[in-house]
């Protein structure tokens, strides 16, 4: 049944007419619960909010695959659009972007030209932005551009995903750039050439790679709404005498929204990861494939937005 329901919503959430409807008639069938806004203008009310009940946000820009350069400058300019706006509403927030969309796969040279625009913006305003990891086919470019910034820009960081058997070995080739980075399972659909078929691998190497970046002294974002890996995390922490400024936690908008607040009531840093724009659709299908409860969730909201 939950297979059932996976691939239901993952087949959904690839149907062009719907995304195109979708786009037209703003966020629907409760997506609200899971995406801040249509845009980030409408968003911002959303990240205040969240940010009065001690969480601070990193948000991402709905939208991948970007196919013409025109439109990786277009999505270059509203990435430095929504930072002039955390600056200006003095929002605590960071920001998320996907290489695919400011040009991955079209020219390396074009990433790197939009990424400096956005991160000179950032670094002015004090905002720090991660490189979203995509599937495994783009991890060694997206390395080789965030390792290439990394030496100009200190505002931006990564994420490693344990799926891969490659990972613990990209920790340690990075560990002397001392990067922020975000450590998670990995959301993509691999083949078991390049990641672990088995989730408690999967989750095991979670484990070892946030002991290796913690005990190398760098910033470590674990992102990740699994209580074993949550506490896992605390238990370490605490019986190495790590700072808490040395991590934080992270899940995503809509999620676990009782655990978040615990986080922050126990004295850790909790941010959320917010996505917005009117590109919502695909994600919205995919958080429905994840989860069936989180169907169950969504459908109390159907009919009120
Ligand atoms: P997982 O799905 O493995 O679930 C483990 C257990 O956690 C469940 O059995 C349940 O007990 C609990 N749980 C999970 N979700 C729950 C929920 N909604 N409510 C209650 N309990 C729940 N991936 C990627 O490839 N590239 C990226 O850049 C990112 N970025 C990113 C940022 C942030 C902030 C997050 C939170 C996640 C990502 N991811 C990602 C996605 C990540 O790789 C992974 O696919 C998801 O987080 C799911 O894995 P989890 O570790 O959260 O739990």
């Amino acid at each position: 049944m939950e297979a059932l329901s996976r691939n239901f919503f993952l087949y959904l959430s690839k149907n062009k007419s719907l995304n195109k409807m979708a786009k037209r008639y703003g966020l629907k069938f409760g997506a609200s619960k899971v995406v801040g806004g249509i845009d980030f203008d409408r968003t911002v009310s959303v990240i205040k909010n969240l940010n009065n009940r001690g969480l601070c946000t990193t948000v991402d820009h709905l939208g991948e695959f970007v196919n013409s350069v025109d439109e990786t400058r277009e999505r270059t300019a509203q990435e430095i659009h929504t930072i002039q706006t955390i600056a200006k509403e003095k929002l605590d927030a960071q920001t998320s972007v996907k290489l695919t969309s400011l040009g991955l796969d079209i020219d390396h040279h074009l990433v790197f030209e939009n990424m400096r625009n956005i991160l000179t913006e950032a670094q002015k305003h004090g905002v720090f932005v991660t490189i979203d990891m995509e599937d495994e086919v783009r991890c060694q470019g997206t390395l080789d551009i965030f390792k290439g910034l990394k030496t100009e820009f200190d505002n931006v960081g990564t994420v490693i995903q344990s799926y891969l058997y490659r990972s613990r070995d990209d920790i340690n080739d990075l560990k002397k750039l001392l990067p922020n980075l975000r450590l998670v399972k990995g959301a993509y659909k691999e083949s078991a050439d390049v990641a672990y078929p088995d989730k408690k691998d999967v989750d095991d190497n979670l484990k070892q790679m946030i002991k290796d970046h913690l005990t190398n002294g760098n910033y470590t974002a674990v992102a990740s709404h699994d209580d074993q890996i949550i506490n896992f995390t605390k238990q370490f922490a605490e019986e190495n005498n790590i700072s808490r400024d040395l991590f934080e936690f992270q899940m995503l908008y809509g999620m676990r929204t009782q655990t978040q607040l615990d986080l922050v009531k126990q004295g850790y840093k909790m941010r959320v990861y917010v996505p917005y724009g009117n590109d919502w659709y695909g994600y919205f299908m995919r958080r429905l494939a994840e989860r069936p409860a989180n169907v169950a969730f969504v459908a109390k909201g159907m009919f009120r937005s």
